[in-house]
Parts: C-alpha cells; structure tokens; sequence
C-alpha cells in the first residue's frame, strides 16, 4: 500500500528515515499542506534540540584562485574574468579580531583550492587563532585535499571541515565537475574528515542543471548514510562567466522543503540558512530559521575583497550577511522568536 505524502511526513519526523521511492514522491508531489507541516515539524525538532539559539560563524573568505575547473562555479580556473586575491596570514588575523569583538566564536576560513595555502601555511594560521582566541572553534572549507594533510590540520586546532559533496549520483556529478574530479574522491575525503574526527559537513545546492528528484534523493540517502554534523543547502544561482550562465536558478521553496527534509531526517545536524538562499529570496534567512536552519554565516572578509569572491551572480554581502550587521541580525532574529547567541556553537550528539 503506497502511503501518503502526509503519512510519509509522519513517518520522517518519528523515524527520521523513509524509502527513496517515499523520498522521491514528497520532492515530486508535496502540496502547501505538506510543505507547511515539513516546516512545522522542522523547526519544532530544532527548538527541542538546540532551543531558540542561532549559531553565527564568520566566514573568511582567504583565496579567490581555485584550480578547479567546476561548471557551476564563479571562481573556477577557466574563468579569465575573476579577480584573484588571497589573504596573508596578518589579514587573515585582523578578521578574527574584528569577529571576535562583534561576539563571532566560530571563524570559518574559506577558499578555492589554492596551492598557495600548504599544510604549513595553515598550520601556522590555526595554531595562532587557537592561541589568541582559545574559545573560539575554526573551521575550514578549502576542498579536497589529502588525508595526511586533513589530519595535520586537525592536529594544528582546527574543528570542523565543510566539503559540500554537491550531488551523490555519480552521472549528475560528472556534469557538474571536469573530468579530472570525482565523486568517489569527494565521498572519501568526507568519510576521512569524520575518520579523523572533524565535525564535518557535507551538502549540495538545490536546481543545479540536471538534477532531478532522483539525484536529489541519492543526496538524502548519502547525507543518512554519512551522517555529518553540519550540512550546507542552498539554491543554484548562475554566474555570468561560466558554462551555465543560461541555466535557470534554483526553486526557494524547494531548498526550504529541504531544508525541513534534511532537518527530520538528521536531528542534531546543524543547518545554515545560506548566503545563496538569502541572495535568491529577502527574507531568506528567516525562511530558512522558520524551516528548521540554525546556523547563518555572515560575511567577515576584508571588505575591500568581498566583491570578488563571486562564485555565483548578485552574491550578498552586505545587510544581515555583513559581519559588521549582526547587531541588525540580532533584531530580524528576535522578530522571528530567535536569539543570536555568542558561542562556539558545536554539534550537540
Ligand atoms: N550557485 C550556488 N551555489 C554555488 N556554489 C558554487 N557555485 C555556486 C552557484 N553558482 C556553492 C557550492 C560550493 C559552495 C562553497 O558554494 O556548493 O560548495
């Protein structure tokens, strides 16, 4: 007997766990009913488990040069019209002190896979973050690299690790990716960073070209099966200067109905209301509050620098997505039922 996408619902919120044929139904058919109760019940798993807190992380972003070549994305190596820069250790610094006093206890370095930053380089970066601002957590997101170097990054202070997997079916991502890259290689670096003991996060973006309600649930059955801490859900947008500049952009609503999805399926996974939900929908950060997201990552890279890191078009960076702004955040926040707190912010198991 086939159930409904109400008993389907019903089902993930008690089991945290449905039948791709289930899966794949909800993402096909769910009416406003479902999305409404998806989101209902989302945000009441989040409140019973984390309360009313709103994590905040700032995010550095320390390299605009990537020698990836993905399809999707702004930065990508083939793009002759990106601006290139990269942080040094000082400015890198100067963030986390200007985070710090705006109450960030979580610094997110972020970049394109730039050869510039070594092991060493790193190394030396966390070692002093962690040795100025011992309270705070860092993570990284800085692509694949090898699991000797994940590992001395770890044993350098570094927390968390976020390496969005992009799409667990193996034909949808070699449309997204060169040649040169691979899913079994992305799946293996996840697998290594939880290995080693990182608070990982995984995630992929919702109506990138060719997906469909199929690769989407190969996504949630990899996300159950790697269980990551944090998982990072946004809508496609395109960008200009790359092969999909003609593609359509990602559907809000269904980032959000995932939002809730991957809420249910993963209880304690902390969930960021994205910057490219927030780019795509006003409002998108209390959207992604209200359908079961925890986590926001204002933006605390140099502001001079902000601009060029454009992986996707109109990218957001001022307003509540600005560091400078969380005073201004606090308030859309609390206009929601949701406090900004100052803290590390981690998984709670
Ligand atoms: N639209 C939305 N998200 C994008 N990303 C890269 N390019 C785009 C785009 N065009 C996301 C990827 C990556 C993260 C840092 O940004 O999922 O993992």
């Amino acid at each position: 007997m086939t159930m409904t996408n109400y008993e389907i619902i019903q089902k993930l919120a008690k089991k945290h766990n449905a039948e791709k044929e289930e899966f794949i139904r909800l993402l096909t058919s769910a009416d406003e009913a479902d999305f409404e109760l998806l989101g209902r019940l989302a945000r009441k798993l989040t409140l019973k488990i984390y309360g009313n807190k709103i994590f905040i992380r700032g995010l550095i972003e320390i390299s605009s040069y990537c020698k990836n070549d993905c399809l999707y994305c702004g930065i990508r190596r083939s793009n002759k019209n990106a601006v290139r820069y990269r942080l040094d250790k000082e400015q890198i610094l100067q963030c986390c002190n200007k985070g710090y006093k705006l109450g960030f206890r979580t610094f997110v370095m972020q970049g394109g896979e730039d050869k510039f930053f070594t092991d060493d380089y790193l190394c030396d970066v966390i070692k002093e973050i962690k040795k100025r601002y011992p309270d705070c957590a860092v993570t990284l997101s800085l692509g694949e690299r090898g699991e000797e170097s994940f590992k001395r990054l770890y044993a350098a202070g570094a927390d968390r690790y976020l390496l969005r997997h992009e799409t667990a079916d193996n034909e949808h991502y070699k449309k997204l990716h060169p040649q040169s890259m691979s899913l079994a290689n992305r799946k293996k670096c996840l697998f290594d960073l939880k290995k080693i003991g990182y608070q990982t996060g995984a995630g992929f973006m919702v109506g990138s070209p060719y997906q469909t309600a199929q690769t989407l649930c190969e996504d949630l059955l990899f996300l159950k099966e790697l269980n990551p801490q944090m998982c990072g859900i946004g809508p496609f947008i395109p960008h200009h200067d790359t092969p999909f500049a003609d593609k359509s952009k990602g559907s809000t609503r269904l980032t959000l109905m995932l939002l809730s999805i991957v809420r249910l399926l993963l209880p304690n996974v902390l969930l960021p209301a994205t910057t490219a939900l927030a780019t795509a929908q006003a409002n998108g950060h209390k959207e992604g509050v209200l359908h079961g997201a925890n986590v926001i990552m204002p933006n605390l890279s140099p502001l001079e620098h902000r601009k060029d890191y454009s992986l996707y078009d109109n990218k957001i960076s001022t307003g509540d997505e600005a560091a400078e702004s969380v005073e201004h955040l606090k308030k859309s926040m609390k206009s929601v039922g949701y406090e900004v707190v100052t803290d590390r912010g981690d998984y709670k198991s």
